[in-house]
């Protein structure tokens, strides 16, 4: 949803601009997560005044690019002021409460004084419950955002402490006591100059470590404060308004409920035993983000980081603290290497990252099968899910939840997963499988497929189906992403990262992972190795025919020149095609910001054809499968209400060029390969289109990459 960027150096001197180039260029690599206003905190520059402990706010409307250019016009700055230890935060916001302008967007802070600062990446679902509480208590609140509530949070619970002696890590564990929601957070205080401390609850946060001393441990230690936790507030008279100072369900204090006080506690973060080999006096980078694309060009040594983890970084050492050691808890958060280069994430010559994302599909798909088809015997393996082969043949069903094109990926593959695994397979939009809650058993197994492996609706789906015993497989894109830790076991498509916001290799790979799974489950079935064999060649040669569709390309943008003034777009097919024409029309309006609906063409009778005149652009899906016949009366009760439809179908199809408008042709493969072939032309239809009518095409309004709230 948002992304958050967060950057301190301790011992390694930097000028002021150096630390806004780091700021921004993390922002510009989150900016596919949110980007309809940004900012920055730093420290401010040297007044000569006594006091000097100013924190500067800086913040715009719209992208990372106006905040970069807003940077620069602050002579005032003092951009070449050279900081030893120093801690800035960045944010680039997907507008959730409050409409996209600067006082909505982040930081925010405690007061005038800028005495708190926050960035936050969630949703906060008690702030109405604790804004009242709050402002009751006399602080003023400048935004209609939720997450003002954070840095009024800390500033009340930090006027409010018993001792001198509070630690900033303590304050933000009782900040988040009262948080009910989502939330990545990162401070930054004036109270605690070159200190950072950042949390995390359903919300994606890694830390970045880059130090020219060699890290000697591999492991941080956990340091557990093992004090109760503290429910949220409930404070019913605070909700009436009626509430006078000092009493109610807040204590008579007039406290959050059930305040502990917080004495001697300074010393907690000073005796951490941290990160080793970062003592005292030496120099070290830390760089906090929501996704190592922020991070990665300047360390690939990360830690990620759990629920309810804080992490502090004071005095240059970095400790994690948790709240009470659960059964079976790992003690110690590993340092991870990360594998992803700098030039996966970056544009190249094409246009768009989603141009580059259709192009990179032969590749892709093939990094999804590596080492994981063996082509000289026939064999399907998937790591992840070998040791819990026998448990999902046990089950009862097969549910796949998923949102949006990670969905349709389960549309595409239902067929011939109830096929192989002889399975009942239900597939589910996690929003809708979660209203309706759906009944779940201890014998099912459930399948979440997320691109992000961060789609709060997917991650809930997840937890429920937890809570209820079900085996749970993620298949995802992101190593370390929530549903890839949260899930019993899983597969990672290995698709590469994906930056476009609209999705299209994810789509493929998903769309092969869940083929592949099929293909293992079904390895010991004498009845279906011919079945088998004939899919397995086919993903064999899958890449090259992908190579064969791109070479369309020139030909779909002809198409496109002749479309791009249309104010709809319907995109038709049926059996193995349904998933490409939902998935096509979801590429064409949420780029191109055309009206476009995929339609079963079973359902045409029952009410779509009456769109249909000589006006309606109609694009549908004819391949030579078991729907052949069927597809093909459609195509008739099209042409015969004067629509003019271009088809996609297979090479050499007199019967359907006859009748069509336009054809697009394809190459064949197996029925329940083709939906990948299918999907090609649409995305990059989607693509010529969206340039055609002028719009960003990695960047569409009103959306984001990582929906992280519900
Ligand atoms: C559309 C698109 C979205 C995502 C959906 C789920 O192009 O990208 O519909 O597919 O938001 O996201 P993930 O797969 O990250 O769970």
């Amino acid at each position: 949803m948002c992304g958050i960027f967060a950057y301190l150096n301790h011992c390694v001197p930097k000028t002021r601009r150096e630390i806004f180039e780091t700021l921004v260029k993390g922002l510009q690599r989150l900016e596919y997560r949110g980007y309809d206003s940004a900012g920055i905190a730093v420290d401010g520059p040297k007044n000569g005044l006594k006091d000097e402990k100013n924190i500067c706010i800086i913040k715009k409307r719209g992208k990372v690019k106006s905040l970069d250019e807003e940077l620069y016009k602050k002579d005032q700055m003092k951009l070449d002021e050279e900081i030893e230890t120093h801690f800035g935060i960045a944010h680039t916001r997907w507008a959730t409460h409050g409409e996209p302008n600067a006082v909505n967007s982040h930081p925010h802070r405690s007061d005038k004084n800028n005495e708190f600062v926050v960035i936050h990446n969630g949703i906060i679902t008690n702030y109405k419950e604790l804004k009242k509480y709050l402002v009751l208590k006399g602080y003023e609140f400048e935004s209609e955002t939720d997450t003002e509530v954070i840095p009024k949070l800390i500033k009340y619970i930090y006027d409010n402490r018993e001792s001198e002696d509070v630690s900033f890590s303590m304050l933000v564990e009782r900040v988040i006591q009262q948080l009910e929601g989502a939330f990545a957070l990162a401070f930054k205080s004036s109270h605690y100059p070159g200190e950072a401390v950042v949390t995390r609850r359903g919300s994606p946060l890694l830390i970045g470590v880059r130090s020219e001393y060699e890290l000697s441990t591999q492991h941080i230690p956990i340091q557990y404060n093992n004090a109760p936790h503290h429910p949220v507030l409930h404070d019913e008279a605070v909700k009436n308004h009626s509430c006078p100072e000092g009493q109610g369900a807040t204590g008579p204090q007039g406290h959050l409920k059930d305040e502990v006080q917080m004495k001697n506690n300074r010393n907690r973060s000073d005796s951490s035993c941290g990160l080793h080999s970062v003592g005292d006096g030496k120099a070290v980078e830390y760089f906090f983000a929501s996704d190592a694309s922020a991070i990665i060009e300047h360390t690939n040594k990360v830690i990620y980081l759990e629920d309810d983890d804080i992490a502090a970084v004071a005095e240059g050492k970095l400790s994690l603290h948790r709240m009470i050691r659960q059964a079976g808890e790992e003690p110690v958060r590993a340092i991870q290497t990360l594998q992803m280069e700098l030039q996966q994430i970056m544009k190249g010559n094409y246009q768009a990252f989603m141009q580059k994302e259709i192009f990179e599909q032969p590749e892709s798909i093939f990094n999804t099968m590596r080492g994981r088809i063996c082509f000289e015997n026939n064999t399907v393996m998937l790591g992840g899910l070998k040791d819990h082969l026998k448990e999902i043949k046990r089950c009862r069903r097969l549910i796949v939840i998923g949102c949006g094109t990670s969905f349709h990926a389960g549309v595409a593959t239902r067929q011939i997963l109830e096929e192989l695994t002889e399975l009942p397979v239900m597939v589910e939009l996690a929003s809708d499988f979660l209203d309706r809650i759906t009944p779940v058993f201890r014998d099912d197994v459930c399948f979440f497929i997320s691109q992000s492996g961060e789609t709060a609706d997917t991650l809930m789906a997840l937890r429920y189906c937890k809570e209820r015993g079900a085996l749970t497989v993620g298949v995802t894109n992101t190593v370390g992403s929530s549903i890839s830790r949260e899930t019993d076991c899983g597969v990672h498509i290995n698709a590469g990262p994906e930056i476009g916001v609209a999705s299209t290799k994810a789509y493929t790979s998903q769309f092969v992972a869940l083929i592949m799974f099929g293909l293992m489950m079904s390895e010991d079935r004498i009845s279906l190795q011919k079945r088998r064999l004939e899919i397995i060649n086919g993903l064999r040669i899958l890449p090259e025919l992908i190579k064969k569709v791109l070479e369309l390309d020139s030909k779909i943008k002809t198409i496109a020149d002749e479309l791009y003034q249309q104010r709809s777009l319907l995109v038709m097919g049926r059996g193995f095609h349904y998933a490409t024409c939902l998935e096509g029309a979801l590429k064409i309006k949420e780029i191109t910001y055309m009206h476009s609906e995929g339609i079963l063409s079973g359902e045409l009778k029952h009410g779509p054809l009456a769109l249909v005149d000589n006006d309606m652009p109609v694009i549908m899906v004819i391949m030579r499968d078991s729907c052949y016949i069927k597809c093909h009366n459609a195509l008739q009760q099209v042409t015969a209400r004067q629509g003019r439809p271009i088809v996609l179908c297979c090479e050499d199809d007199p019967d359907v060029k006859k009748s069509a408008y336009k054809t697009i042709e394809l190459p064949q493969t197996v029925d329940c390969l083709q939906g990948i072939l299918s999907v090609i032309p649409l995305q990059l239809m989607s693509f010529h289109l969206a340039v055609l009518r002028g719009y960003d095409v990695d960047y569409p309004r009103n959306l984001a990459k990582s929906v992280t709230v519900e």
